[in-house]
């Protein structure tokens, strides 16, 4: 038994992020539940390496590891700012380095930042099915935030805050064999006993 791992996943692919902030935020919120410290993976760091690597096989030592902490984490935080009405390609191609079974289970949290508000189901209709083919359970609210939410890269908005205390209290409902999902839950890694 180990303590529960939440890892961050966002998809900028350039620094400073807003989806970052975001993502930070949330792995912050999770981290206060379980008194755990997270890890937050940007791939605008993770990507150079990764795409040295078309496939899997291909994954060097670097990239390995990034693939490796992805199929060890209890609960991931999945961002990805709107590209093109997506998600980056950059997110795409560490999930198509993911073995097709390791994320069975897991919990995850959605959330992405765009330009305009007309894209905020982005996260319905391209990320949630993406974890639905890895047959995790993402949590019922997602998260979506646009420029007006921030202080320049730094999310500020009351409104989007919420909604990230809603998306976490769902998660931790999630989260059996805890003191109905209370501080320091401890958990094995298989994704089964979550
Ligand atoms: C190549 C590119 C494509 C984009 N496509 C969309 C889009 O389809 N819909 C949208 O709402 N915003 C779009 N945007 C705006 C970004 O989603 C938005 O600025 C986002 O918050 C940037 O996140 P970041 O700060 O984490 O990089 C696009 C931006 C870029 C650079």
């Amino acid at each position: 038994m180990g303590s529960i791992k939440i890892l961050g996943l966002s998809g900028n692919v350039k620094q400073p992020s807003r989806t970052a902030s975001v993502v930070r935020s949330v792995v912050a919120a999770i981290e206060q539940h379980f008194s755990v410290e997270g890890r937050v993976i940007e791939l605008v760091d993770a990507a150079p390496i990764l795409f040295r690597a078309l496939r899997a096989d291909q994954l060097d030592h670097a990239g390995r590891a990034i693939v490796d902490a992805v199929e060890a984490a209890d609960i991931l935080v999945v961002g990805s700012p709107v590209y093109r009405a997506s998600y980056t390609g950059a997110l795409k191609h560490l999930f198509d380095l993911v073995d097709f079974r390791a994320l069975s289970g897991k919990r995850v949290v959605l959330a992405a930042t765009g330009g305009t508000p007309l894209h905020g189901l982005m996260t319905e209709h391209q990320l949630r099915p993406l974890f639905g083919f890895f047959n995790a359970l993402t949590v019922p609210t997602a998260i979506y935030a646009t420029e007006s939410d921030f202080t320049g890269h730094a999310l500020t908005s009351a409104a989007v805050t919420q909604r990230i205390e809603r998306a976490v209290a769902e998660l931790i409902q999630l989260i059996p064999n805890t003191d109905a999902g209370g501080r320091n839950a401890q958990t094995s890694h298989h994704p089964e006993t979550v």
